[in-house]
């Protein structure tokens, strides 16, 4: 087990390993605006992973590929839907702007 806290909420939930970021950020309170059905092609589930990054799975090709389209990434980017939980530390997610529940 993990927790994931939301930032600017302070929303915190209890998380599986092996559980989707995205699916996790829903079940605590967060909204995003996810439009692709999570094919890393919309952009729209784009966070920024403040604490406990290795508590996740690692960057993939397609999620890499999708960042480098978007405006306002960072080195703490990560698109939720294609992020997973390793269980081995709590995270923290801040989500963006207006979307951030
Ligand atoms: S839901 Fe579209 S990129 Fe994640």
């Amino acid at each position: 087990m993990s927790t994931l806290t939301l930032l600017p909420a302070g929303l915190t939930v209890e998380v599986a390993a092996g559980a989707s970021l995205l699916q996790a950020i829903i079940t605590a309170g967060g909204k995003l605006a996810g439009k692709c059905g999570g094919d890393a092609q919309c952009g729209g589930c784009h966070v920024f992973v403040t604490e406990g990054r290795k508590g996740l799975t690692r960057l993939t090709p397609a999620e890499n590929a999708k960042l480098d389209t978007l405006v306002g990434v960072s080195s703490k980017s990560r698109l939720a839907c294609q992020v997973s939980f390793t269980g081995t530390e709590p995270v923290t997610v801040e989500l963006l702007g207006a979307l951030s529940g």
